[in-house]
């Protein structure tokens, strides 16, 4: 049912814990199945994306989507940070069954909110980044679950 990458990435997943004085850190979680996840950022002055660390009190398919969106947004720019959508994500992981697609939904919106909590830490606009959600199920049919 999961691919060989999915199974690699809940079982041993990469940059799991925190970072201290982050620049941004990002709390999402999804109300109808319970799982929450943390992102933190270190973003050096040029705006690089220099770590990434998370921690995920969800399901396998939360942890191993984190796992690879921290491995995806490391050395990238804020901007190219953005792109990294849970299809991106999801493709990098060889995909996901259709019923725990939203779990990959978790990891882009706590990408997002880490980068605005950056960016309203130093006072600036991230073109195209939006307030996120802190409930990704907010929005999301019932057919998504
Ligand atoms: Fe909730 Fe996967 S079941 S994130």
């Amino acid at each position: 049912m999961y691919s060989e990458k999915v199974m690699d990435h809940f079982q041993n997943p990469r940059n799991v814990g925190e970072i201290e004085n982050a620049s941004g850190v990002g709390t999402v979680g999804n109300a109808k199945c319970g799982d929450i996840m943390r992102i933190y950022l270190d973003i050096d002055d040029e705006g690089i994306i220099r770590d990434c660390k998370f921690k995920t009190f969800g399901c396998g398919a939360a942890v191993a989507t984190s796992s690879m969106a921290t491995e995806l947004v490391m050395g990238k720019t804020v901007q190219e940070a953005l792109q990294v959508t849970n299809k991106a994500v999801m493709e990098a992981l060889d995909g996901l069954p259709p019923v725990k697609v939203h779990c990959s939904l978790l990891a882009e919106e706590g990408i997002h909110a880490a980068l605005w909590d950056y960016a309203q830490k130093k006072g600036i606009t991230i073109p195209g980044l939006e307030k996120p959600k802190n409930d990704i199920s907010e929005g999301l049919e019932e057919e998504d679950y």
